[in-house]
């Protein structure tokens, strides 16, 4: 990966628009990614992996393949923990803070209106349009990234960006991408076994639900759903695609229906979904690497916070923190406790903060938000 650099960073410059033009220039050479910085590439002219379109606009920004479907700019999804997750953050003129997230920007544009700079990441064209016509005025202080967050480190340091003062990660899927039947994340519309936050590769919903054998498709609906009849689920799905192939997410939730009992008002297709969906796009994966990666791109100080939405994702966020916050290790066989190699975070949250009963009630979605912090320790 090569990468030539025109000017040392130094964000403290006190000139924004400088920064963000010397910002512009490092990510613009950054080749190995897909990097969707709007609307500098439309001038950038520069030979990075991008579709680069001159007449294309604002509303077009480049990077959408040509097998993508258009991006349907109705883009609606209600923040999360807003208040605490800024309040963390400590946002303010000269920092910069990575949303490794970015949705629909609501975070983000907090951030920004609190006077920080932003370099927001993606991997759904979606939701980085809708980011960018949200942040418009602010385009000397924001970029931002299509890719996976797990590239994160990759990114900061082929940039020549280095290190931040804050990461925010709010995990999972938008309110957009779950509503829009086409992206084929519900089991309540009808649309294509999709479920790829990443429509530009990677395998779909209906390659796992077709191909897979009863064995992996149980393991599946077992680890990253928690379904406790997965292999009755497994069972019917190859049962039924011995007949005819699934397409279609309400047909796959009508097999699952007649297959599992209805728990309460949860429909017995949710599980298996939320399986696929963490399958399909590896979440738990991606969210390791980003624990792994975030105390080396944070600078002495700086802070991270993550909100997640389901016990799994919770557990990796906490177990990892704490392996992060302890200053020794000790085990029965060692006569005296070992310095830990690992330590390097301060835990900022004893419990995680869950949204109070107002936010529950205006945004149902949001009851089971658990967000967790930590600060940078001091090397
Ligand atoms: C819950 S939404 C974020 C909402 C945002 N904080 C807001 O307030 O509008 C999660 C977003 O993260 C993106 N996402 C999820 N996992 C990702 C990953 N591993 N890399 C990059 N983006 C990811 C999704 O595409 C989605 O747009």
């Amino acid at each position: 990966m090569s990468l030539s650099v025109n000017h040392p960073y130094d964000f403290f410059r006190p000139s924004l628009a400088a920064w963000t033009m010397g910002l512009r220039r490092r990510l613009d050479n950054v080749l190995f990614l897909h990097l969707d910085l709007w609307p500098w590439h439309l001038a950038a002219g520069s030979s990075r992996k991008l579709t680069m379109n001159s007449e294309s606009g604002r509303g077009d920004h480049g990077s959408r393949e040509k097998n993508e479907p258009p991006v349907d700019h109705r883009f609606e999804h209600t923040t999360v923990l807003l208040r605490e997750a800024v309040e963390f953050l400590q946002p303010a003129p000269g920092k910069l803070i990575v949303d490794a997230t970015l949705g629909g920007a609501g975070h983000t544009h907090a951030l920004l209106e609190a006077g920080a700079n932003v370099l927001g990441f993606d991997q759904d064209e979606a939701a980085l349009q809708a980011a960018q016509e949200r942040c418009a005025d602010y385009e000397d202080h924001f970029a931002t990234v299509r890719a996976n967050f797990r590239e994160l480190e990759a990114v900061l340091q082929e940039s020549g960006v280095g290190q931040v003062d804050g990461i925010l990660a709010d995990i999972g899927v938008s309110s957009f991408q779950l509503d829009t039947a086409e992206r084929g994340f519900s089991f309540q519309q009808d649309g294509p076994l999709e479920m790829r936050m990443d429509q530009r590769s990677g395998i779909t919903a209906a390659d796992i639900v077709n191909t897979w054998s009863v064995e992996e498709l149980q393991k599946l609906f077992v680890e990253y759903g928690e379904e406790p009849l997965a292999r009755r689920a497994a069972m019917a799905i190859v049962r039924r695609r011995e007949q005819r192939a699934f397409h279609r997410t309400l047909d796959l939730a009508e097999v699952l229906a007649s297959a599992l009992p209805r728990r309460g008002k949860t429909h017995p297709a949710t599980r298996v979904f939320q399986a696929l969906r963490i399958g399909v796009n590896d979440e738990l994966g991606a969210l390791k690497d980003l624990l792994d990666q975030a105390p080396r791109c944070l600078k002495p100080g700086g802070r991270l916070v993550l909100i997640s939405f389901h016990s799994l994702e919770d557990r990796i966020v906490k177990h990892t923190l704490q392996r992060q916050s302890m200053q020794w290790q000790d085990r029965p066989e060692w006569p005296e406790p070992r310095p830990n190699p690992d330590y390097c975070m301060r835990v900022l949250t004893k419990k995680p903060v869950e949204p109070s009963e107002e936010e529950v009630s205006h945004n149902s979605r949001s009851r089971s938000a658990r967000l967790r912090a930590a600060e940078r320790i001091a090397s």
